[in-house]
């Protein structure tokens, strides 16, 4: 299974991802968190990122395109993955294509969870992620109910960081949704409603 999870920020990507991982043990390809981890790291790739991911910017697509190119590259996504915030740009949905291609191996969905940008502040602005195992969570979790860990606020969780994420998303990431329209593989969901009852969308998508 080689899916997209498409939505704006806070749609519930990474938590429907965390599902789907679960069940189907398949690779979660998170860009964000691959940046974050870089920045966490301290690397050239972090210290390269830090500044648009604080302002809620997109970093840059050759930097994001090479990184997820050279992921696609390891074994482990031979039988699948999950990407989860790429692409993003046209530039990276072209690039993703040509790579698959190379691959053949083709996508075969493009889930767009879709969520009232309204309720996406409100729930940007109270998510709280483990910083042990990544598991996210909201500001009414003390400490992670996975694992027991400490939660934290992402940095570009305040809310005009938000706002200009939700900017940013509706113009240079929401054309994205005709292009996989336009190539037969979207499938929309209502992400406003329970997690559980958007899984199971999820998963009737997939089947
Ligand atoms: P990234 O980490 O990808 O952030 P994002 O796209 O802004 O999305 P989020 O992770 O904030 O939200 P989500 O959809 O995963 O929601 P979640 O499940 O956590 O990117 C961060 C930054 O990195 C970017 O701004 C950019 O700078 C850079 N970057 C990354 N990829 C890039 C790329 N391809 N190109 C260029 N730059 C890139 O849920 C959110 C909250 O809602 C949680 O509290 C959760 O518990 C709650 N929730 C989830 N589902 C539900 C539900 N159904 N009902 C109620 N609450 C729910
Ligand atoms: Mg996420």
């Amino acid at each position: 299974m080689n899916i997209v999870l498409l939505g704006a920020p806070g749609a519930g990507k990474g938590t429907q991802a965390a599902k789907l991982i679960e069940e189907y043990n398949l690779p979660h390809i998170s860009t964000g968190d691959m940046l974050r981890a870089a920045v966490k790291a301290g690397t050239e790739l972090g210290l390269k990122a830090k500044g648009y991911m604080d302002a809620g910017d997109l970093v840059p697509d050759d930097v994001i395109i090479g990184l997820v190119t050279e992921r696609l590259q390891e074994p482990d996504t031979e039988a699948g993955f999950i990407l989860d915030g790429f692409p993003r740009t046209s530039a990276q949905a072209v690039a993703l294509d040509a790579e698959l291609s190379k691959l053949e191996r083709p996508l075969d969905a493009a889930l767009l969870i879709d969520v009232d940008p309204e309720v996406i502040v409100g729930r940007l602005c109270s998510r709280r992620m483990c910083r042990e195992c990544g598991h996210i969570g909201t500001v009414a979790d003390a400490t992670c109910p996975k694992c027991g860990g400490e939660m934290y606020q992402r940095d570009d969780d305040n809310e005009a960081t938000v706002r200009n994420r939700l900017d940013v998303y509706e113009k240079s990431t929401s054309p994205l949704i005709d292009y996989y329209r336009g190539c037969e593989l979207l499938v929309t969901i209502d992400g406003d409603r329970d997690p559980d009852v958007v899984y199971a969308d999820v998963k009737e998508a997939l089947a």
